[in-house]
C-alpha cells in the first residue's frame, strides 16, 4: 500500500495558562494517519481535542509532543512539528488547505475575490482565478447577487460555503475540515459532500471532523475516536 500524506504519532498539545500557573491539555498521545483519495474522520465528544489536532497540523499553534510527518508529491518528509515558518508558509500556500469552523476575512473583500485568493497566491491570473471563483460557487448555489459584496454580512451558511469554496479551490493534497456542513440546509450540505466524493476520487487525501455521524459513516474511510485527555497530575503520574 502507497505510504500516507500525513502520519501523526503520538501528537500532543498542552496549553500554559501563565496567569493561572496551570498546564491544560488539549491533546494527548493521538496517533492516525491519512491517505491519498482517502478521508479520515476525528470523531469524540466536545472538548475531546478535534479541532486542536487539525490546528496544530496546520501549524496554527506549535504541538507540544509527537511527530507529524507531512510526505509530499516527491516522496520527501517533512516533520511539521519541526519545519521552519517559512517551510509552513509554503506548506500552506502549495499543499495543505484548512476549511476552519469560521470564516476569517477583510470587511471590504469581495466574495469572489475571497474565493479566488489561493489562486492569486499560487500566480493565477486574475481573471481565470475569479472565473475559477465563479463556477465552485455557482456550484455550491451560493447566489450571483452575493458574489460582488463582502462574505462579511453574509448568514452562517452562505459564509461556510464560501469558506469551503476557499478551502477546496486550489486542490490542496491534504485539505483539513472541521465541522465543514454543520450550519448548511441539507440541500447543500448534499452538494458539500458530492464535492468531497469527487475529491476523494480525485486524489486529495482529507482529514475532517463532521458534526452528524451519518455524514462521517458515509464519507469516512478510517474513523479516529478521540477522548478528552487526562488532567495535568494524572499525566504526570503516568510519567513517574
Ligand atoms: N488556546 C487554548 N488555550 C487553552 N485551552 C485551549 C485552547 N484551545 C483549546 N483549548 C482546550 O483544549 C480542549 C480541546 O479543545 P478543542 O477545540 O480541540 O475541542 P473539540 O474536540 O474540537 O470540541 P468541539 O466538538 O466542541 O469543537 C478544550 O478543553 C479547550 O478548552
Ligand atoms: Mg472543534
Amino acid at each position: 500500500m502507497a505510504k500516507p500524506v500525513l502520519q501523526v504519532d503520538g501528537y500532543g498539545k498542552y496549553f500554559q495558562l501563565h496567569e493561572q500557573n496551570k498546564l491544560i491539555p488539549s491533546s494527548h498521545n493521538v496517533s492516525f494517519s491519512v491517505h491519498a483519495g482517502e478521508l479520515t474522520a476525528l470523531v469524540g465528544p466536545t472538548g475531546a481535542g478535534k479541532s486542536s489536532v487539525l490546528k496544530g497540523i496546520y501549524r496554527s499553534y506549535l504541538p507540544t509532543g509527537g511527530r507529524i510527518l507531512y510526505r509530499d508529491a516527491q516522496g520527501h518528509e517533512l516533520d511539521i512539528c519541526l519545519a521552519s515558518d517559512h517551510q509552513i508558509l509554503e506548506l500552506r500556500r502549495r499543499e495543505i488547505g484548512f476549511v476552519t469552523q469560521f470564516l476569517h476575512c477583510l470587511p471590504r473583500q469581495s466574495t469572489l475575490d475571497v474565493v479566488a485568493h489561493p489562486l492569486f497566491m499560487n500566480g493565477v491570473a486574475r481573471e481565470e482565478a475569479r472565473q475559477r471563483a465563479a463556477e465552485l460557487l455557482a456550484e455550491m448555489n451560493l447566489p450571483e447577487r452575493l458574489w460582488s459584496v463582502s462574505p462579511a454580512t453574509f448568514s452562517g451558511g452562505e459564509r461556510q460555503r464560501v469558506n469551503l469554496a476557499r478551502g477546496f479551490i486550489a486542490r490542496p493534497r491534504l485539505l483539513l475540515l472541521d465541522e465543514p456542513t454543520a450550519s448548511l440546509d441539507p440541500e447543500t450540505a448534499e452538494c458539500v459532500i458530492r464535492l468531497i466524493e469527487r475529491l476523494k476520487t480525485e486524489g486529495t487525501a482529507m482529514l475532517a471532523i463532521f458534526h452528524h455521524p451519518e455524514t462521517t459513516r458515509r464519507l469516512a474511510d478510517r474513523v479516529i475516536v478521540l477522548t478528552p485527555p487526562p488532567a495535568v497530575e494524572e499525566l504526570l503520574k503516568e510519567m513517574l
